[in-house]
């Protein structure tokens, strides 16, 4: 595995293999790597000659009051962890060669970012969308794998590289969780025992919604009913910043759910952390003459 920090020199590798005819995979990350991450890197790994795999905790997608500077870091264990699991190129640049003195252009999202994370995070998005835009100029890759655990932050992504004519396509890819159902994240970390078990009662409450979806309900106000109070009673959250039915394409608001499904999603904080997480709910199809 070569360890790369400038963005020239991975280019210069993807084009490389590329003109060679292999094919590369990229997944992009704040670091603090976890069993989500790997996940995304195994399918990546499965799928391409070549393996991409960045580091790079964002400023720009952090408000001024977020949790920049305090956010878990490990590059020795990610470096392991990527070597380990069969990354080529391990991409670790520093703020001041993404953003040097003098850089000023940002990719606009779209409306979809002023929803739901936008809304609690704004100018979140702009951060993402542009530094995503940034690495895949500097990859070009045939793949860009993310998770379902942050659909938003996919969604966006995925209306970037339609809009913007990319090249690459995007894989999404599902969230994975501990064995109690909590949504690994990097932030994790920053929960107290307490706090943790209190945190895997967002999940529990989302799979009550999901046995009442099963169980006939689709009507929104029922199913979010049931999850806000369960989600009261087993998360104790300190605030839910949102609950919300969706439509799995556009993430808008639905009143009922169809055969498209659609996907529960939430936000809350537990103490100073905030945690978020997702669920597609389908309605079952019933057979021809069942009730
Ligand atoms: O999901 C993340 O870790 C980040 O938002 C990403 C996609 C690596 C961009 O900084």
């Amino acid at each position: 595995m070569r360890i790369v920090t400038r963005g020239a020199d991975l280019r210069a590798l993807s084009r490389r293999a590329r003109q060679s005819g292999m094919t590369v995979g990229f997944v992009p990350t704040m670091g603090y790597l976890h069993d989500g991450h790997l996940a995304l890197i195994r399918r990546a790994r499965s799928e391409h000659h070549r393996l991409a795999v960045s580091v790079f905790v964002n400023p720009l997608q952090f408000g001024p009051k977020e949790d920049f500077a305090r956010y878990p870091r490990d590059e020795v264990r990610d470096v392991r962890l990527c070597r380990d699991a069969g990354c080529d190129w391990f991409f670790l640049p520093r703020v001041r060669s993404l953003y040097p003195p003098g850089f000023r252009t940002t990719v606009a999202p779209g409306p979809l970012a002023d929803l739901w994370e936008g809304t609690a995070r704004p100018g979140h998005f702009r951060g993402v969308t542009t530094v995503v835009l940034k690495l895949l100029n500097l990859v070009e890759p045939d793949t860009l794998y993310l998770g379902q655990k942050d659909i938003q932050q996919a969604r966006i992504v995925q209306g970037m590289v339609r809009d913007l004519d990319l090249s690459t396509r995007v894989t999404v890819c599902p969230t994975v969780r501990e064995r109690d159902g909590l949504a690994l994240s990097s932030r994790n970390a920053y929960l107290s025992p307490a706090e943790r078990a209190r945190a895997t009662g967002m999940i529990r409450a989302m799979r009550e919604g999901r046995a009442l979806v099963r169980s006939g309900t689709h009507d929104a106000r029922a199913i979010l009913s049931l999850v806000r109070q369960t989600l009261r009673r087993e998360a104790r959250p300190d605030a839910v910043d949102y609950l919300a039915l969706v439509d799995p394409t556009t993430l808008e608001p639905i009143n009922r759910l169809d055969r498209a499904g659609g996907f529960l999603i939430a936000a809350i904080r537990i103490g100073k952390t905030r945690l978020i997480d997702n669920l597609f709910l389908k309605p079952p199809v019933r057979r021809a003459g069942s009730q």
